[in-house]
């Protein structure tokens, strides 16, 4: 990869949150950055972002579900300024739910999303980061580890990024394109908010389910209130981010925080399941 001024990254889901902050942090850093999203109209808080820290960005509609806006996205960029040193698969989208009360098209939804729109980005970029020996970054989550309550598509789909890309970066490497993910615990972004989620409604609706939704409901509000579980902002998960991007080898697995780097190295030494599961019951009120 180029270490000189003109390197270029494309980062996906940049209206919000990790991508807005990662966005203005690669520019501040000096690299051509081309920040995309799906919907352009979105793009206030970016380019208030952008002004402020006195940067400019390319910025540059992407949906990660629709291959058409996808390729290109990818193609005009490559073309236009060159070249591609890195991509961030950035976009992704929570989604709370459990078998039974979800339908398969929710599932379903949630995959799309959140893992073939990473498989989707990665494919159209590849030969454009092959030609440039770059990098290929993906925002996955603790959840990308650990199967966690009410969350298994999310999961489901996170851990489906984890396997791919770990499976892709030895085979990349042979080609000169690095490969590796990012796992932040919680982060203060509009994730939850753009989820759209109305806890009391879902719980009315949960049938059996509905003591475990509410003792999971519970935790999780307790702990943003309490110090413990206190997420990280966005910017720094950013940096964090930005020193992967730029590291001399970049790591394939990193953790954003201490409490991410404690609650997956729990899961993988937990060759029986038994602790992580010994944990995670314990937020269903079991
Ligand atoms: N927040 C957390 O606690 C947390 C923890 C671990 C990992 N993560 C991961 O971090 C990444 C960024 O999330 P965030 O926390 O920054 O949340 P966020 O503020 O909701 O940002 C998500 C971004 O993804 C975009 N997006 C959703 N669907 C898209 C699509 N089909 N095509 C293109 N963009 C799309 C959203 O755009 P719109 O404005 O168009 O919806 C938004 O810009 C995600 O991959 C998430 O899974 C988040």
């Amino acid at each position: 990869m180029s270490t000189g001024t003109n390197r270029c990254v494309l980062i996906t889901g940049t209206s919000s949150g990790i991508g807005l902050a990662t966005a203005v942090a690669c520019a501040r850093a000096g690299w051509t950055t081309v920040a995309t999203m799906r919907d352009t109209t979105r793009a206030v808080a970016l380019n208030t972002a952008a002004e402020t820290a006195g940067v400019s960005l390319d910025i540059r509609v992407l949906d990660v579900t629709d291959d058409q806006s996808v390729r290109e996205c990818i193609d005009s960029v490559a073309a236009e300024h060159g070249r591609l040193d890195a991509v961030v698969n950035n976009a992704g989208a929570a989604h709370l739910g459990t078998l039974e009360n979800d339908s398969l098209a929710d599932i379903r939804a949630s995959v799309e999303v959140n893992f073939f729109g990473v498989v989707q980005v990665s494919h159209a970029a590849m030969p454009h980061l092959r030609a440039s020996s770059g990098r290929l970054l993906t925002i996955s989550s603790v959840g990308g580890s650990i199967g966690q309550p009410f969350n298994e598509a999310y999961c489901a789909a996170k851990f489906a990024v984890e396997g791919f890309m770990q499976s892709l970066a030895p085979v990349a490497r042979t080609v000169g394109v690095q490969v590796g993910v990012i796992e932040p615990a919680a982060v203060t972004s509009e994730f939850v908010a753009n989820a759209h989620v109305d806890v009391a409604a879902m719980v009315a609706q949960a049938g059996p389910y509905a003591p475990a939704l509410t003792a999971y409901a519970q935790r999780t509000m307790a702990r943003y209130e309490a110090d413990t579980g206190k997420p990280q902002t966005s910017d720094e998960v950013a940096a964090v981010v930005m020193q992967v991007l730029t590291a001399p080898e970049m790591p394939f697995r990193t953790q954003t925080s201490n409490e991410a780097r404690d609650f997956v190295g729990q899961s993988l030494s937990d060759l029986d399941g038994s602790a992580v599961l010994g944990e995670t019951r314990s937020w269903v009120g079991q």
